[in-house]
């Protein structure tokens, strides 16, 4: 393949070399060029001495070599409009690249930057695409000596510091990655959540979810926008709930209670969850350092002459920036204050004594929630200085009544066959009490780890939809 590819360039040479060299700017070239037309050059030099036509020989190859040697995948930006580039401009010396897109928008690149994140050999390790750059030769003082659209979809940049070392970079990748400030506020609104309005909760069939990727990706949209869902039509046996979350991740997130676990009521029961009593709107397990991340229930019993037993579940991020509107002094204290998770017991094969302490509420530095925790049945010993215990009582209590009494909730009692799905960082589940003696209700979890959830969407946004980014996950990401 590699051999074929430099035979390749070598054709493209003798065939292209006149045209590119006719077009090709020197030092004496004014900093920023209009492209002319789909083969020509579009070059921006400045300082370039004894200018020859250097990058001819690989003119076409760029885009070709960086796939083969794996270090990039094209499908990931796919969806990226406005790639072409109308003009190139080096800024300061060559500390900046600017690019005027050909959707009008313009982007700067640190030459600093463009050393960090370079796909050419030397930078990017071969199959994996994996970061080799070698930080200690990189600097601030970084500067560009040249930068040229290769007119098949790459930019190559020349550095001062680095003769030799030619600068590759997908232009789709580029303008992915633009940090300008127009750039990052619309990335920052794009990963939004938006709240349900009329607290349905989607629904999408067994059927479409495993026999289909359009269908998978319907219900992980709608599980990612709305936080929750439910697939219907699913066989009432045992497995089926791994089955079916097993289209999101080859390997689901095991916690203290197994891979999967069945929720039904029984006597002496290791977690609240496994008695038939009420539970308060929770997170499952906050006591790990990454929680779980979606939830799936598998409903394969719930006979109808069993009273009770709805599930409740509240957007825990709408509750959090209602709280914040209402008490923004209280929310600022508590997104200061470790507040302690914990799961103790001994008596089980192999003994738990897990403690987590973090607080309620986590944000960017823009004041953006990205996490929030909640579980009241696994709050531990507060562990603060003594003149914040009284605060912290004040302020944790209000927060507890405006879960248990927020008025946007989902409300459903699942039926045998249904298996409702949440994101257990953002939505809280909660279930009313009931009876158990006269017939049987038995629910299967299990979880799906919250990062690879995200890639899930992302990946199945870029290959079935627009290629959007999913909205915030509530896994403490910062963007
Ligand atoms: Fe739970
Ligand atoms: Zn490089």
């Amino acid at each position: 393949m590699w051999t074929r590819n430099l035979l390749r360039c070598a054709n493209q040479l003798s065939s292209r070399s006149v045209t590119s060299a006719s077009r090709h700017c020197t030092a004496a070239c004014t900093s920023s060029v209009q492209r002319k037309g789909p083969t020509s050059v579009v070059k921006s030099e400045i300082g370039l001495r004894g200018a020859v036509p250097w990058m001819v020989h690989v003119r076409n190859s760029h885009m070709t070599a960086i796939k083969d040697r794996g270090a990039y995948d094209e499908r990931a930006y796919q969806h990226v409009k406005g790639s072409d580039v109308k003009s190139l401009e080096l800024v300061s010396d060559g500390k900046l690249l600017r690019v005027t897109w050909g959707d009008g928008k313009t982007s700067q690149f640190h030459s600093v930057w463009l050393r960090s994140v370079c796909f050419c050999p030397k930078c990017r390790m071969d199959h994996t695409g994996q970061c080799s750059v070698e930080f200690d030769t990189v600097s601030n003082q970084s500067r560009l000596l040249s930068a040229e659209d290769d007119g098949e979809g790459c930019l190559t940049v020349q550095w001062k510091e680095d003769p030799g070392h030619t600068g590759i970079f997908p232009l789709k990748y580029l303008k992915a990655h633009c940090y300008s400030k127009e750039a990052m506020e619309t990335k920052r609104r794009d990963v939004q959540m938006t709240f349900s309005k009329d607290n349905v909760i989607p629904r999408v069939s067994y059927d479409e979810v495993i026999n289909t990727r359009q269908g998978l990706y319907k219900w992980v949209k709608a599980l990612n926008q709305t936080g929750i869902s439910i697939v219907e039509g699913v066989p009432c046996e045992s497995g089926m709930v791994k089955k079916v979350c097993e289209r999101i991740a080859d390997l689901l997130q095991h916690t203290i209670y197994g891979e999967t676990f069945d929720v039904k009521a029984k006597a002496r029961p290791i977690n609240a969850a496994y008695s038939a009593g009420e539970l308060k709107l929770h997170m499952d397990q906050p006591m790990y350092e990454s929680a779980p991340g979606i939830q799936a229930l598998h409903c394969i019993k719930f006979d109808e002459s069993i009273g009770g037993g709805d599930n409740l579940f509240v957007d825990l991020f709408e509750v959090a920036e209602t709280f914040r509107k209402q008490n923004p002094e209280e929310f600022a204290f508590l997104s200061k204050i470790p507040l302690p998770f914990e799961t103790v017991h001994y008596e089980r094969d192999w003994p738990v004594h897990m403690r987590y302490y973090r607080p309620m509420f986590n944000m960017n530095k823009h004041g953006d929630l990205v996490g929030v925790f909640w579980h009241p049945h696994l709050i531990g010993a507060l562990q603060v200085e003594e003149e914040l215990v009284e605060p912290f009582f004040e302020a944790f209590g209000k927060f507890y009544t405006l879960i248990n009494n927020f008025p946007n909730c989902f409300r459903h009692r699942l039926k045998a066959g249904e298996m409702v799905a949440f994101n257990n960082r953002r939505v809280l589940h909660g279930r009313a009490a009931f009876t158990n003696q006269t017939g049987e209700r038995f629910l299967q979890g299990t979880y799906i780890e919250i990062s690879e959830f995200k890639s899930c969407v992302q990946v199945l946004s870029n290959l079935e939809g627009d290629g959007r980014s999913p909205v915030r996950v509530g896994d403490n990401d910062l963007l």
